[in-house]
């Protein structure tokens, strides 16, 4: 069976196959230029997407050594994400499949991050726990099947990698923040500057507000009244700021392993990226004997090859959808779900 996954909910544009099981292609355009405006553009996101998605389809089925004609079925994100984004991958999809007259699969972008670990040779087992960490969202999930999730907690405000997103804004650090934190964090003093970790007591909520706002007074009280922060100092704040920002996600990961017993802890989400995270979230599953399955980099930021799958689970589950469908922002399926 081969199936075309497509992802367009944010600022990358991919498209992935997969044929009987096994990734053929990945192909993963990342838009750069929303660097020269500090964020996503929704409109030039849409844009950027439209002009890329056909290259990148015929790209992909060069790479996989496929025709369109052998396509079975076809998946995209329909959501949560930018809605202009969203329609334009999503109504690609869509017609593609009409006029192929195949199948077609919306699928959850935050359940394309929790089975990312499926595209690792070392397979994540049921029940297992995700930590999922992106731009839009901060999530624990434990996953008992592919059919059945249970969301632990979530953020009741920003998200991890939106925090790290505006804080680097707020040192003058260039987007997409997660990264350029990290290199800065590299030549900073963790322990320069206390900031808070952030506790939503009792329970598995993040919030990451608190952190934030606490790095903008800080700039505020230390920053010269005629003049820029030194470089060292920005090293100190990214370094204090990423260690306080990761200990909060260990911390309520930690809880939750003591709470359920699972097989494999996973993490996914494009602040899996991040180092101190990814060695953090390594030894907590050593110390609490559970597997851990961490993706590789280019399963951890948005890509389609976890959509492809994902909407390969769906399809083999029975999943359909109505020719009227349509994307939206807050898009879930009826197997991610809230106690
Ligand atoms: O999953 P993703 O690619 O897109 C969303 O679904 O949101 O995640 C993007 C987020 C951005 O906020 C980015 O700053 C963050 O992942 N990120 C990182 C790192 N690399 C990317 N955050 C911390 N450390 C990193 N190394
Ligand atoms: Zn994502």
């Amino acid at each position: 069976m081969v199936v075309l996954g497509i992802e367009s909910s944010c600022d990358e544009t991919s498209i992935a196959i997969l044929k009987d099981g096994e990734l053929k292609a990945n192909l993963i355009s990342s838009q750069d230029f929303h660097k020269l405006y500090g964020g996503v553009v929704p409109e030039l996101s849409s844009r950027a997407h439209i002009q890329r998605l056909q290259p990148l389809i015929k790209g992909a089925l060069q790479k996989a050594e496929l025709e369109k004609s052998d396509i079975d079925v076809i998946t995209a994100t329909a959501g949560p994400g930018l809605i202009g984004a969203l329609l334009t991958g999503f109504i690609y999809g869509k017609h593609l499949a009409y006029a192929l007259d195949k199948p077609f699969i919306p699928v959850n972008h935050i359940e394309g991050h929790i089975f990312s670990g499926f595209l690792m040779e070392e397979k994540p087992e049921y029940p297992f726990l995700a930590l999922v960490v992106s731009g839009g969202h901060t999530m624990l999930v434990i996953v008992n099947s592919e059919t059945e999730m249970k969301i632990l907690g979530s953020t009741i405000d920003d998200a991890v990698g939106e925090a790290f997103d505006k804080v680097a804004k707020m040192l003058g650090l260039p987007y997409p923040g997660g990264p350029s934190i990290q290199k800065a964090a590299d030549r900073g003093n963790e322990d320069a500057y206390k900031l808070p970790i952030s506790e939503t007591a009792g329970r598995y909520d993040f919030s990451y507000s608190g952190l934030k706002t606490a790095v903008l007074r800080l700039i505020n009280k230390i920053k010269p009244t005629d003049g820029e922060l030194d470089d060292q100092t920005k090293f100190d704040i990214a370094a204090s700021f990423q260690r306080a920002a990761v200990e909060a996600l260990l911390r309520k990961t930690k809880k939750a392993l003591n709470a359920f017993p699972v097989k494999t802890l996973c993490l996914t989400g494009g602040v899996a990226a991040n180092k101190m995270l990814r060695e953090g979230i390594q030894k907590l599953g050593e110390k609490n004997s559970v597997k851990v399955v961490i993706p590789a980099f280019e399963y951890c930021g948005d890509n389609a090859a976890m959509i492809a799958l994902r909407g390969e689970m769906l399809y083999n589950a029975g999943e359909s959808f109505p020719d009227e469908f349509e994307p939206f922002p807050e898009f879930y399926s009826k197997y991610l779900v809230t106690d």
